[in-house]
């Protein structure tokens, strides 16, 4: 199993918020250690253009960047706070972008990969379905969209992570998103990417871990 301590390119995508407030770099180190980010980058291709929608502070759109030279990514948020500190860690980074994009706005592809990592759960059930068949849009042949949310057991994994959001959304304020949090059964949301034509892989990636992460590789057949 594909660890969570940081590799060589995690650790430089950590060390690009060395400046940054107390707060941010202790955000991107508890993301680091709470999302199966090890993992997820090995789902994107070797190469081309990657877009990840909801990049936060950056730091997974930063470790794909430097994980892969040959790849060019571009990463969106509605948060310009964060897109304004990433950003100052992204200008050392060539084949990195960060910018602010409008709540459900997909920049025009074609893209080799569309990566969507713990955002959608913030949103409705019908914009989430709608943020994916843009996403799906985008897909260049040959490509695929990663959607990284958490799946739907087991049920104290479940709680556990409904709590943690609570306290991080409606408390904290760290995440901007909607009062209420929808976590559409994986089931459902790898229909919703059959029906825009992509195959679906959903793999549960919760092992030794206590949120119950889970993702979905959905991909467009060749031209
Ligand atoms: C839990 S954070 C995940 C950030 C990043 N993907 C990561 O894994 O570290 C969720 C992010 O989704 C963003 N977000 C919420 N609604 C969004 C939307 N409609 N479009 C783009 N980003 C959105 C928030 O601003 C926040 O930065």
């Amino acid at each position: 199993m594909t660890g969570r301590r940081p590799d060589a390119a995690g650790r430089r995508a950590l060390a690009l918020y060395r400046d940054a407030p107390w707060q941010e770099r202790a955000h991107v180190h508890v993301r680091w250690w709470s999302a199966p980010f090890r993992r997820l980058v090995t789902l994107l291709p070797e190469a081309g253009p990657v877009l990840e929608i909801g990049c936060g502070h950056g730091l997974f759109s930063a470790y794909a960047a430097l994980s892969g030279e040959r790849r060019h990514v571009v990463g969106v948020d509605i948060d310009a706070d964060k897109i304004a500190a990433g950003a100052v860690a992204a200008a050392r980074v060539p084949n990195l972008e960060l910018t602010v994009a409008p709540d459900g706005a997909v920049p025009a592809g074609p893209w080799a990969a569309v990566v969507v990592v713990d955002v959608l759960y913030l949103l409705p059930a019908d914009a989430q379905r709608a943020l994916l068949a843009a996403a799906a849009a985008q897909v260049a042949p040959g490509g695929r969209l990663v959607v990284k949310e958490m799946g739907a057991s087991p049920a104290w994994k479940v709680r556990w992570n409904r709590w943690q959001e609570t306290l991080s959304v409606r408390v904290l304020r760290i995440t901007e998103g909607s009062a209420t949090f929808t976590f559409v059964d994986p089931s459902v949301m790898a229909g919703w990417l059959r029906e825009d034509g992509l195959t679906v892989t959903a793999t549960r990636l919760d092992a030794g871990r206590v949120h119950p992460h889970h993702v979905l590789v959905a991909e467009r057949a060749p031209a």
